[in-house]
């Protein structure tokens, strides 16, 4: 009886573990996008019927606050202000208005912005907030079953 009392709460106890990450509090005025490490995201500032586009500027803040500029869309153009930061190679230009993100590593969870400035001089922000996730949603399910079985377990023996 003892027993299977312990296997049962040490069961609960890896659920929270399996469980832990993927509760992730959407924030309002941001957009979540997901990834995991390895694979590529996009980023797309929505743009309203009917309005030019004259540049984006898609900023990345980092832990103490300070926004890193990371890219330039100007009319056809793509800018790297600073080719050296930390994403290297690994951004792109999907088209006028998505930012695309590769190789993807966990360090890269954080807030995006996309700063659109219109031909008629309106200027919104738009924000994103990426979770890069160590494991694909394949693994966290094949984990989340292994947890119930574990906690199965004492019923079963
Ligand atoms: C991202 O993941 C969170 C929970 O982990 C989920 O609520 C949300 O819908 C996901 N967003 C997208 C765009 O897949
Ligand atoms: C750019 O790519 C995004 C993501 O694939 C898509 O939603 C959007 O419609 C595209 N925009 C244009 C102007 O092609």
């Amino acid at each position: 009886m003892l027993r299977r009392l312990l296997l049962l709460l040490l069961g609960t106890l890896l659920l929270s573990v399996c469980l832990d990450g993927t509760s992730g509090i959407p924030v309002p005025d941001e957009r979540q996008v997901n990834g995991t490490v390895g694979g590529s995201v996009l980023l797309t500032a929505l743009i309203p019927p009917g309005k030019a586009v004259a540049e984006i500027e898609w900023n990345f803040q980092l832990q103490d606050d300070t926004v890193l500029v990371i890219a330039e869309f100007t009319k056809g153009n793509f800018g790297r202000p600073d080719p050296g930061d930390r994403f290297q190679q690994r951004l792109e230009r999907a088209n006028e208005t998505t930012l695309r993100l590769k190789n993807l590593v966990k360090e890269d969870s954080g807030v995006y912005t996309a700063h659109v400035t219109f031909e008629s001089g309106e200027a919104p922000t738009q924000t994103f907030r990426l979770v890069v996730s160590g494991t694909s949603k394949a693994i966290e399910q094949w984990n989340l079953l292994v947890c119930l079985f574990i906690i199965a377990m004492p019923f079963l023996t």
